[in-house]
């Protein structure tokens, strides 16, 4: 069907190599070693991303291609170390020509598998406010529960945990669990050791009687008034439990936002055969690595910056906003893309910011950036992750399930005993000595 639409649409389908060089998508690469060129490696492509700019720069506009990616990460349920993408570009596209050209595959794909009419345009939601009442960039749309900025409000507290998180420039979040049936004592003691994976530092709860009181430990640190503004705000009816967490913005939104898909999953609010896209926009430009103090891509280095962003690249990077877009449906991330820079300028200011030298960026992405200064077309693209897609067509939880040969979690198939040793032989061949400690 997919492919169906896009001929229909014009796209050309054209196919890339598998043994190249490194591709930077923020993973691993898989390295394959070569005989005839001892001491060199190719690298299997974590995406065709630079192939296909290539094409934009040399006249083929519209392309796609169904294609399988490697990436070395950890695996989880929805990602597998090989998976397969609807790869797209185009050439002189806004953000909504690529995503109004996959809304109709989309839209496609539902009708004839699920009989479904989708009825785009999907919702458009900024990633800023997705953290901000989701908790995640990967909202789930299902159903509510969302995040209520209580720092404000807070501040007349005397809880000591919420004192300490703001004298630290900290927020103070809460979810109403309302509708999510009985909580006790001890799913409230779960759900606090729960949000401790995410590095909070405990869930304080309160729960409203029916004089609209609170009935809690930390009760005595809210003034009846206080109490009566974060009901307003919670929207807290008697009965109701609220949960908070107060600590650094990042924990506190990972914190609660995982708790509200956990919680969701838990009590059974995840109606079947519902689907709720929506394009997360507005992506910040660069995140901050903190392991390693340094800046990285949160898409890929040929993203383009928001065009009235370019002059904040020297000073203020992180708040740059990029021309970059992702999918997401029912809370997964099924697609992901951007407006790309097709300026050499730009494209270096970018690569200096992310700590590239000069010389390294000729060394790695040299065909890039001379392809550019030809005169490139302003150009933009996306893929869909097909095994994420598939899994939810389906109905199920992991990508395992619509792969057929997938890997386990530590990355083996068990069934070739894969990975293996090569025997003396090849590895003389290939001039590789391998060292086990
Ligand atoms: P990105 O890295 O966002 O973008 O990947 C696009 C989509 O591919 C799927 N995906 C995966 N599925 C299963 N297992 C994995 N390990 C895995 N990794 C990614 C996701 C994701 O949204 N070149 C860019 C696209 C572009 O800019 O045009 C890219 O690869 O559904
Ligand atoms: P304590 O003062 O440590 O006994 O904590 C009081 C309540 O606040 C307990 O229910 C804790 O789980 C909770 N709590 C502790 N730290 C935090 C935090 N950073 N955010 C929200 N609640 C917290």
């Amino acid at each position: 069907v997919v492919r169906k639409t896009l001929d229909e649409l014009g796209f050309l389908e054209l196919e890339t190599p598998f043994l190249i060089r490194s591709t930077p998508e923020g993973a691993r690469d898989y390295v394959v070693p070569s005989r005839v060129n001892h001491g060199s490696f190719f690298a299997l492509p974590q995406s065709p991303q630079l192939f296909k700019q290539l094409f934009m720069v040399s006249g083929f506009d519209r392309y796609f291609q169904i294609v399988r990616c490697f990436r070395d990460e950890d695996l989880r349920a929805e990602r597998q170390p090989e998976f397969t993408q609807v790869d797209v570009e185009m050439s002189f596209c806004s953000e909504e020509d690529v995503q109004g050209i996959m809304e109709q595959v989309v839209a496609r794909v539902w009708k004839e598998l699920k009989g479904l009419t989708l009825t785009p345009p999907f919702q458009r939601i900024s990633y800023d406010e997705a953290i901000s009442r989701f908790g995640v960039d990967a909202p789930d749309l299902r159903y509510g529960l969302e995040l209520k900025d209580l720092t404000e409000l807070v501040k007349t507290s005397e809880l000591k945990v919420f004192q300490d998180a703001l004298a630290r420039q900290g927020v103070v979040k809460a979810i109403n669990l309302s509708g999510v049936g009985e909580l006790s004592r001890k799913d409230l003691d779960e759900l606090g050791e729960f949000v401790k994976i995410y590095g909070a530092k405990g869930l304080a709860w309160v729960r409203m009687k029916e004089d609209r009181s609170w009935q809690a430990p930390i009760a005595k640190f809210f003034s009846a008034e206080l109490q009566a503004s974060l009901n307003q705000r919670l929207e807290m009816q008697p009965g109701d439990v609220a949960v908070f967490v107060a600590d650094k913005p990042q924990v506190v939104h990972a914190a609660l936002g995982n708790l509200r898909k956990h919680v969701a999953r838990q009590r059974g609010l995840l109606p079947k055969d519902t689907f709720r896209f929506c394009w997360v926009t507005d992506f910040p430009l660069f995140e901050w690595d903190e392991e390693n103090r340094r800046l990285n891509s949160a898409h890929h280095p040929f993203t383009s910056t928001r065009f009235s962003d370019r002059n904040k690249l020297k000073d203020d990077p992180l708040a740059v906003k990029a021309s970059a877009y992702d999918l997401v449906l029912n809370g997964v991330e099924v697609g992901g893309g951007s407006i790309r820079i097709h300026d050499s300028v730009l494209q270096s200011e970018v690569f200096s910011t992310l700590g590239i030298t000069e010389e390294q960026a000729q060394e790695k992405f040299g065909f890039l950036l001379s392809a550019l200064q030809y005169g490139a077309p302003p150009h933009g693209g996306i893929a869909l992750g097909v095994d994420r897609l598939m899994m939810l067509l389906c109905g199920t939880d992991s990508i395992r399930d619509v792969i057929a040969f997938p890997k386990t979690q530590k990355q083996l198939d068990l069934m070739l005993n894969a990975p293996a040793p090569l025997d003396a032989a090849q590895l003389a061949e290939l001039a590789i000595r391998t060292v086990t400690d």
